[in-house]
């Protein structure tokens, strides 16, 4: 009896110390791969700043002009929801094109997809993001993600005045959980005052039937929906949920939607940098969106939400070193889906 009991006391207390190894392994991986990411995250946000001076700040809104070509800002968010940052990720932007995949969500969720898809293309493109091109000879757009395709969308979503554009703000507001992402009125006063290359093509679309409109309410809409500023933390919570099947980064699954989260991931892998995306797709390889505000957000199915800052452009329209830092993070974490 003895024996027995001396026996378990050496037992309990051998696999007691292997149990706490363990866990102590574990923490201490659990804190390196923290510490690898922000390290990692140092490294490629200095890296980047020697590609500010290779781009330029959009001015054809002019409003945006104003923007400063010097901040970086890189935010992950991981598969746990924690949040990694480097730089300038508090520093507020207009989403611009970004918006056009919470447009999309939100027209499929009211109209089902093949009603949107009828009124535009699955196809990639080798044109720039404002090209009319599509519309001539596909009498209607190649994909939601240029001007035209995403005129349409949101011309499509349901309601009257600005309730497609108050649908797509209340979207993003979920989505991020910040409440306090708002409109920039005077990039809205310029793109409105100013686009009409956007507005000629409205009319083009309008004329081949692919929506109703009585007046200019749902392009203004579409002005709207771009100049709702955020900031980079805002980009990867957006990535969050279209990397997790429309799951928010808290774990909020109102909007659970696996199908959906195909859609919007496929439509960004084969358009959501225009007619950058064949190579992005090659050298990043997971899905992304830009903006000429100068964000990127990236979708890692299953793992990451990434959101870049940087308003200075190449001639795709695209965050120079933000292109970069999606390479380079890509790579160092091996990230690409194929
Ligand atoms: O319609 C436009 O030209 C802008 N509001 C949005 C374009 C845009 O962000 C293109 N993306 N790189």
């Amino acid at each position: 009896m003895k024996h027995i009991f001396y026996l378990c006391i050496i037992f309990f207390s051998l696999t007691n110390t292997c149990f706490t190894q363990t866990r102590k392994e574990n923490t201490i991986v659990i804190n390196k791969n923290e510490q690898n990411i922000n390290d990692l995250l140092s490294t490629i946000w200095e890296e980047s700043q020697t590609y500010i001076s290779k781009g330029q700040v959009a001015d054809y809104i002019p409003e945006l002009s104003k923007a400063n070509k010097n901040l970086v800002g890189i935010a992950i968010i991981d598969n746990k929801g924690k949040l990694y940052t480097k730089g300038d990720t508090q520093n507020k932007f207009t989403i611009q094109s970004i918006s056009k995949v919470i447009a999309l969500m939100i027209a499929v969720n009211e109209r089902g997809e093949s009603y949107i898809f009828e009124r535009m293309g699955y196809y990639g493109t080798n044109a720039p993001f404002n090209s009319f091109d599509e519309i001539q000879t596909q009498n209607k757009p190649l994909n939601p993600m240029m001007n035209a395709g995403a005129i349409v969308t949101t011309s499509l979503i349901l309601g009257k005045k600005e309730e497609a554009y108050l649908k797509i703000l209340k979207m993003i507001r979920f989505i991020t959980k910040n409440e306090s992402i708002t409109i920039n009125q005077a990039v809205y006063l310029s793109e409105k005052k100013t686009g009409n290359r956007n507005r000629g093509m409205f009319y083009l679309l309008k004329n081949y039937g692919l929506f109703e409109a009585e007046d200019e309410e749902s392009l203004n809409n579409y002005f709207r929906q771009c100049s709702i500023e955020v900031n980079a933390e805002d980009l990867a919570k957006i990535g969050y949920f279209f990397a997790h099947d429309c799951t928010r980064f808290d774990g909020d699954k109102t909007y659970y939607n696996p199908e959906m989260s195909k859609l919007i991931n496929s439509i960004m892998l084969t358009c959501g940098m225009y007619d950058y995306s064949g190579e992005y797709s090659r050298k990043v390889g997971f899905p992304s969106k830009s903006g000429v505000g100068g964000g990127i957000m990236g979708v890692v199915p299953g793992k990451y939400g990434i959101g870049t800052f940087n308003p200075s452009l190449d001639n795709h329209g695209n965050s120079v070193p933000g292109i970069y830092i999606m390479e380079s993070l890509s790579k160092k974490l091996d990230l690409s889906i194929f």
